[in-house]
């Protein structure tokens, strides 16, 4: 396999989350907010909540570990490890070289990448990129946030909407034949950082925040939400020469059901061709496609041959699409 032959596949899933739930009416004891709101405003019932001696190098690695033996693969088969995370445990060193050591990963490299939700989309480009140019064979991506320990959670406006856990997959080599990824997008734009941030998270002070948490403009950040991701969900079909009729299953970011709704409309699909799961989890930001996949193969809704399209947006703005086709 060389060149053009060469692609890469998903070999296994695997994905982690807190044992503690957190439902719609323990927040209603929290913030002035209801069960009957956050249901039909965001489509979630309740959200994981990681204890406080729970980290994001153990689910990463729990997810992991589930994802290498479905992958049927041991860790020193790994050339990479990819964390997308906006909560690493410590900024320095990375979560991934914590996940290295973890799994016995003894012959990867480990990379962290910041890019809010949209990161296990901007992940599998670069293990896409790293694997069709035949510089590696096999990378563990994972995408995975513990939200609840920058929320406000006095702002209603926030708190509601996310929630902790880790997903995670194994990129590996395959002939372009057999299928695997068939072209992705990614974007971003910092004229919108403003619209949602975590401030005195870097080197940056902002003294008028008493805290490190997230900030969100919700409405324009909605709006934008919608705008990216029926934007690059087109883009990529028509870059691999598909049409939304071809795809078999949509697994979209899970932020808001009502984003959610009109990705789904924009691209004229029937609600079963859209995996959905906010519900259950809420926005776990980069983890959330990876959770959802992980879910869709258990519940036996992906088979081989298979259109998958995963499409996301995030705090950056970023966003990323891609197509790929079951192998
Ligand atoms: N419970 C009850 N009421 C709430 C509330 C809550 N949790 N949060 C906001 N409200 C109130 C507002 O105060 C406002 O009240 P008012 O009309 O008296 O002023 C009213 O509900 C409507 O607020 P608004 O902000 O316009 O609601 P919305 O329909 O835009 O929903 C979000 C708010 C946050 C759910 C929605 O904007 C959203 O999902 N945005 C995208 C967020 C996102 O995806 N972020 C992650 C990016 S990866």
């Amino acid at each position: 396999m060389s060149g053009q032959n060469l692609s890469a596949k998903i070999a296994g899933t695997g994905m982690a989350v807190p044992a503690k739930v957190w439902d719609n009416f323990k927040l209603a004891t929290m913030v002035e907010t209801s069960d009957e709101w956050i249901t039909q405003r965001v489509g979630i019932k309740e959200r994981r909540i990681a204890e406080d001696n729970e980290y994001t190098s153990d689910f990463s690695t729990k997810a992991a570990l589930q994802a290498l033996e479905r992958a049927n693969m041991t860790a020193d088969q790994l050339d990479l490890i990819l964390v997308a995370t906006s909560t690493p445990d410590m900024v320095l060193p990375n979560t991934a070289c914590f996940v290295q050591k973890n799994i016995g990963a003894v012959n990867a490299a480990a990379l962290d990448i910041c890019s809010a939700c949209s990161g296990f989309i901007y992940g599998s480009a670069i293990a896409w990129g790293m694997i069709k140019s035949g510089i590696m064979k096999n990378i563990l991506l994972i995408g995975v946030e513990l939200n609840s320990r920058i929320l406000n959670w006095k702002d209603r406006g926030t708190c509601i909407l996310f929630g902790d856990g880790a997903g995670a997959a194994v990129w590996t080599a395959c002939d372009a034949s057999e299928g695997g990824m068939l072209g992705v997008v990614m974007g971003a734009d910092g004229n919108y950082a403003d619209l949602l941030t975590l401030p005195n998270s870097g080197c940056r002070k902002y003294p008028e925040y008493d805290g490190t948490y997230i900030t969100m403009h919700g409405n324009e950040t909605f709006k934008q939400a919608v705008r990216t991701m029926n934007e690059c969900a087109l883009e990529v079909l028509e870059k691999v020469g598909l049409k939304p009729e071809d795809v078999d299953l949509l697994i979209p970011h899970q932020a808001n059901i009502r984003i959610i709704e009109a990705v789904q409309k924009r691209l004229n699909l029937p609600p079963e061709k859209v995996f959905v799961n906010i519900q259950k989890y809420g926005n776990t930001t980069a983890g959330t496609i990876p959770i959802a996949l992980h879910e869709a193969l258990d519940q036996g809704l992906v088979k081989k041959g298979d259109i998958l399209l995963m499409d996301a947006f995030g705090a950056g703005l970023t966003w990323g699409a891609f197509v790929m086709k079951w192998a």
